[in-house]
């Protein structure tokens, strides 16, 4: 046998094996008898604005709970311990780091073959210039088709997600065969981009046109049978909001139209139903109204 063909008999092997361990996609027995028993989702329901929890809190009051939420001590983990399994890893931080917007990737490969899948841990990390962050995790196999579409092409289109679009969305998360258009299993309809060539989603109320601006590889990290887990930087080349969702001039767009889903643990998603605000303090205007504050203050100039 030659060199390479016992490579590949090894890869092989390792690709089983980890297909084997990878548990990420859980199995749920009949789903639809689980969600049967549960209250119908209501559409209408409105957004309340309510009080903040502690509308009379004072500066250096930490959390006036009486000490309740110091009650409890915390465990220590490594999240590389040898005997901790990846999972255990993936389960505690998508259900600790909670709610995650959903990025919504739209990408096409070098053939122009289309793709359009979901990703929470992504997000919006500056304005200006305008910048995204997303993150490919390992898998059994080949890498994730929208990373290696970001990688072959360096386009995009992030679209927003609305409750309304949530199943069809969800469903984009299937492994389809590479080259195989996610477009087709959603339903979801396709709208001209003008910087980039992967196209938009139409239902969605926001769609970011991107270009990809760096990549980061975790090769450190790489196991045997999985494929290379990465991290992509974007930056938007152009903006679509749906007409009728934002102000006038186009600087805000209004929860009530957008109705964002929230990626949870698991399989969860939560939706947005109660808000409320608390304004920002200037050190300058607050130090004259605030012991504490003035304290500090005057400790600084020593
Ligand atoms: C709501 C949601 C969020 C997800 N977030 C991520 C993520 O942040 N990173 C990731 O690698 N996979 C994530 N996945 C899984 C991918 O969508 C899934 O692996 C998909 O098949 C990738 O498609 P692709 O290979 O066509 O790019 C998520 C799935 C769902 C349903």
């Amino acid at each position: 046998m030659s060199s390479s063909a016992t490579a590949a008999t090894a890869s092989e092997s390792d690709n089983i094996a980890a297909l084997k361990s990878y548990k990420i996609v859980q199995n749920f027995g009949n789903f639809a008898e689980t969600e049967a028993k549960r209250p119908d989702f209501d559409h209408a329901k409105p957004i309340e604005v309510t009080k903040s929890p502690y509308p009379e809190w004072k500066y250096g009051e930490g959390v006036p709970d009486n000490g309740a939420s110091l009650a409890q001590k915390h465990h220590e983990i490594d999240p590389y311990a040898p005997d901790r399994p990846m999972i255990n890893n993936y389960r505690l931080l998508v259900s600790g780091i909670a709610p995650r917007p959903v990025g919504f990737l739209s990408t096409i490969n070098c053939r122009g073959q289309k793709n359009l899948s979901p990703f929470s841990y992504f997000q919006v990390i500056d304005h200006d210039p305008p910048m995204f962050i997303v993150g490919f995790s390992s898998r059994p196999g080949r890498v994730k088709d929208t990373y290696r579409n970001l990688k072959e092409t360096g386009e995009c289109v992030i679209n927003t997600v609305s409750e309304n679009m949530i199943e069809a969305v969800n469903a984009t998360s299937i492994d389809a065969p590479y080259g195989v258009s996610e477009w087709e299993v959603s339903g979801l309809h396709e709208a001209p981009s003008t910087t980039v060539k992967p196209s938009r989603v139409e239902e969605s109320v926001f769609n970011i046109e991107g270009k990809v601006i760096d990549i980061k590889e975790f090769t450190d990290h790489r196991q045997p049978g999985m494929s290379l887990a990465a991290t992509v930087l974007i930056k938007a080349t152009r903006f679509w909001v749906k007409e009728g969702t934002a102000d006038a001039d186009y600087t805000h767009i209004d929860l009530e139209k957008l109705r964002p889903i929230g990626q949870l643990g698991g399989v969860s998603y939560g939706r947005v139903v109660s808000t409320f605000e608390r304004p920002r303090g200037k050190w300058d205007n607050e130090v004259p109204k605030n012991d504490l504050l003035a304290e500090l203050d005057a400790a600084k100039l020593k």
